[in-house]
């Protein structure tokens, strides 16, 4: 039997009211996340991926408003709950860590106020003495010094500090661990680092993340699967391996292919030509068609939606349906043919 997703995120669709109109930031978007799962989502900057990260952690707040689907969470709505619920759902169930948070810590108070702020608000009945006890052990489990909870977040550096929010976000054993672009202010080492830290946590509690980042290298390493969002809608849902090995949407490939390979020898990178596209003005068809070289008659008529064409990995785009994505299906992007994969 199948495995009941942890989440479930079913046709979500996200509008921000603006004052030229509404703006449907995230459109008709279904993903599923596994117990224990890593899965990210990618994409140009404005497509979406914070949009359906404050959605899914319930934290998305005016203009922005969800304007459909469902987000079902153990297969209870979690757009149904109730502040009470939504209190519980938070921390405990989905938590977050959420881009620059390390910028978020409280720069007048010691760490192990911090700490306890969130542990004793979420614990009632736990004593000074057992939140610091447990503040400790979190310290530990990100590297860093027990004793160092006597300090002010400027006392740290800046990956250490991303690490004190990672440890905060994992206070309460969340099931869900949502990391929107945690890392993106850190230099690629320290990057790197805290991703295998916080991947070691995932393998020893068992919790899923939702993975955020604009760098496809870094995602493929971390994830199982990955959704790749064009313009607020899903384009591409794959195991890492295949969305490296053999993308289908002509914009996963252009996406992939933006990257420099790490190994190798020197390569013409392709890019996507164009721009990404205006929100309020949105074609009918399919959103990437303005910047597909694979473009033909029946994307400017009709909208697709994600279909699964090899088993576990699905794309929106009719190259498929159509009979014409053979040859684009089985070639690797260029970091992965230097990677020799
Ligand atoms: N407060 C807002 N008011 C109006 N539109 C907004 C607002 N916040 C975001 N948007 C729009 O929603 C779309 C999605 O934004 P979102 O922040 O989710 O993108 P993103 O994929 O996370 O981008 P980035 O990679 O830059 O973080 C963008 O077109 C953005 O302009
Ligand atoms: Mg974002």
């Amino acid at each position: 039997m199948k495995q009941q997703p942890l989440l479930s995120v079913r046709k979500l669709c996200v509008d921000y009211i603006t004052e030229n109109g509404d703006v449907r930031a995230v459109n008709s978007v279904s993903f599923d996340i596994a117990p224990g799962e890593v899965f990210g989502l990618a994409g140009e900057s404005g497509c979406g991926k914070s949009t359906v990260a404050f959605s899914v952690a319930r934290l998305h707040k005016p203009p922005a408003y969800i304007s459909g689907g469902e987000i079902l969470f153990k297969g209870e709505n979690i757009l149904g709950f109730d502040d009470e619920r939504l209190r519980s759902y938070r921390w405990r169930q989905a938590s977050v860590v959420f881009q620059s948070a390390m910028n978020a810590l409280n720069p007048v108070l010691r760490m192990e106020e911090q700490f306890c702020d969130v542990l004793q608000a979420h614990n009632p009945g736990l004593t000074r003495y057992e939140a610091i006890k447990r503040a400790q052990e979190l310290l530990a489990i990100v590297d860093i010094h027990p004793s160092r909870l006597k300090d002010y977040p400027h006392q740290f550096s800046g990956g250490m500090r991303q690490r004190l929010v990672i440890a905060i976000a994992m206070a309460l054993n969340p099931e869900l661990l949502i990391m929107d672009e945690p890392t993106t202010a850190l230099d690629v080492v320290v990057q790197r680092e805290i991703l295998q830290k916080v991947y070691a946590l995932k393998e020893k509690f068992n919790f899923s993340i939702l993975f955020i980042t604009h760098d496809l290298s870094l995602m493929v390493e971390f994830c199982d699967r990955i959704g790749i969002m064009y313009a607020g809608e899903l384009v591409e849902v794959a195991p890492s391996k295949a969305i490296l090995t053999a993308p289908l949407h002509p914009y996963t490939r252009g996406l992939g292919n933006s990257f420099p390979p790490l190994h190798g020898p020197k390569t013409v990178l392709e890019g996507i030509p164009g721009t990404p596209l205006n929100l309020l003005e949105v074609p009918v068809g399919c959103r990437f068609q303005a910047r597909c070289a694979k473009v033909h008659d029946r994307c400017r008529q009709e909208y697709t939606a994600l279909a699964e064409i090899r088993p576990g990995q699905q794309t929106a785009c009719h190259l498929y349906a159509d009979g014409l994505g053979d040859e684009q299906a089985s070639d690797p992007l260029i970091f992965a043919k230097a990677a020799g994969c």
